[in-house]
């Protein structure tokens, strides 16, 4: 295995924490470079188990300083990105788009200018390098709710295979979905994919956009819903259903989406898109009742003991209705498949929250709650 210098932005984030491990475990021969601003989102309690690793170091920055992104590539040497920092969640971003322009679009782009600038005064150009964006499959809009009356819908059975979800004949999103994004954090995320590809265009940059699902998994901060419910199940508070419950995401275990980005960093097609996800629909209600029901039986609560936190409440403005991702291509082209069904991963995921109380305790602060109660009520 060739050395290499690669830079990991976001890395003290929930996925890029995944990503940033496998690297460093995975490929002891390359340097893994750890870049964050650490916001509220970033924490570097994710890493304690690979912080003294020889080949990892951690540098505090924020992507949308130019000169310090051009000063950190080139000490370092860099010959491949994995972009994962950003504002990632779509409430803060309803609240603050600002903050989603600036870290998102500008801070993307001061990072693709700055690797621009260094590779191309390398003797090799940009031969042997990569930069890789992590996008989402919010660029791509909504999908309506397909239910054919008389067939149970993708999203109500628990089977994850592409046959079993594609035989409805329900849509998709595919890599040449025409972007749509409806959240000031979707039209951020698109606008950085768009920075991202026009470099490949323009410059012959090598560039790659996956556009991945939900994840879930250990390490993702609770304000997402996953973690949140888990959270406020423990505690016996409120778990606050967004309008009647019935909007549709489909989740991918981090874990299997941190080995998607490896093969497609070593093994993708620059200027290619490849979508990430594991055919998982759920209805936020469904799920809600399966982390419940999870949650209580591992406490050792009476089934159906805390049903009755569930509690609906005013809906996210502009909520996107349903998200389904085929990722055939990435199957097809590279060989990754998921890993887990979601029973497993639930089941892991819950186990490590529960486990992992202090972690969770540390970063539910007052200005956390108190942010969250100015938007949509006390919870
Ligand atoms: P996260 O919010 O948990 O982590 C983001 C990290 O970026 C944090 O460590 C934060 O400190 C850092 N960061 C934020 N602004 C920064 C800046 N200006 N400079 C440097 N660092 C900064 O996010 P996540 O859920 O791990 O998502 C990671 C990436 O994956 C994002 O680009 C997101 O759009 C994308 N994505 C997320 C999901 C998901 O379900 N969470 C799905 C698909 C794609
Ligand atoms: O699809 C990929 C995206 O998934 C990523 O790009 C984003 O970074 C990530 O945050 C996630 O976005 P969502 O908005 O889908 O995730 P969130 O966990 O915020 O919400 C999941 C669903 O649950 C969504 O339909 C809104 C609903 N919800 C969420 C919260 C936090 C609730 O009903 N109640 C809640 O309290």
């Amino acid at each position: 295995m060739p050395k290499r210098n690669i830079l990991i932005t976001g890395g003290a984030g929930f996925i890029g924490s995944h990503v940033v491990r496998l690297f460093v475990n995975k490929y002891p021969d390359y340097r893994i470079v750890n870049l964050d601003k650490l916001t509220y989102a970033g924490n570097l309690a994710n890493l304690k188990d690979i912080e003294e690793k020889p080949n990892y170091s951690f540098v505090k920055a924020d992507i949308a300083d130019l000169d310090e992104m051009r000063r950190i590539i080139r000490d370092n040497h860099i010959d491949g990105i994995i972009h994962l920092a950003a504002e990632s969640h779509v409430d803060r971003s309803i609240k603050d788009p600002f903050t989603f322009a600036r870290t998102n679009v500008m801070g993307t782009l001061a990072l693709l200018q700055a690797a621009k600038e260094y590779w191309e005064e390398t003797p090799e150009g940009f031969e042997g390098k990569l930069f890789y964006h992590i996008s989402t499959d919010e660029v791509y809009g909504a999908l309506e709710l397909t239910d054919p009356e008389g067939i149970a819908s993708p999203f109500t059975t628990t089977a994850s295979s592409a046959e079993h979800h594609l035989a409805f004949g329900s849509e998709f999103f595919l890599e040449t979905t025409r972007y749509n994004p409806h959240s000031p954090y979707s039209a951020s995320k698109a606008s950085s994919d768009h920075f991202v590809r026009a470099y490949y265009d323009t410059y012959g940059m090598p560039t790659l956009v996956t556009n991945c699902s939900n994840n879930y998994g250990p390490y993702q901060f609770p304000e997402k819903l996953i973690p949140l419910f888990i959270n406020n199940i423990r505690h016996g508070k409120p778990l606050p259903v967004y309008g009647k419950g019935e909007n549709v995401r489909d989740w991918l275990f981090v874990e299997d989406h941190a080995r998607a980005i490896d093969t497609i960093f070593h093994h993708g097609k620059p200027a290619e898109t490849y979508n990430i996800g594991g055919f998982n629909e759920w209805k936020n209600i469904d799920l809600i009742k399966v982390v419940i029901k999870t949650v209580d039986r591992l406490l050792g609560n009476p089934e159906g003991y805390s049903d009755k936190l569930i509690t609906y409440v005013t809906d996210r403005p502009g909520h996107d209705m349903r998200y389904a991702i085929d990722s055939r291509k990435l199957q097809k082209e590279l060989g990754w498949e998921p890993s887990l069904q979601f029973e497993e991963g639930i089941e892991k995921t819950v186990r490590w929250y529960l486990d992992n109380q202090p972690w969770l305790d540390n970063i539910t602060s007052g200005d956390y709650r108190q942010y969250y109660e100015s938007m949509y009520g006390k919870r």
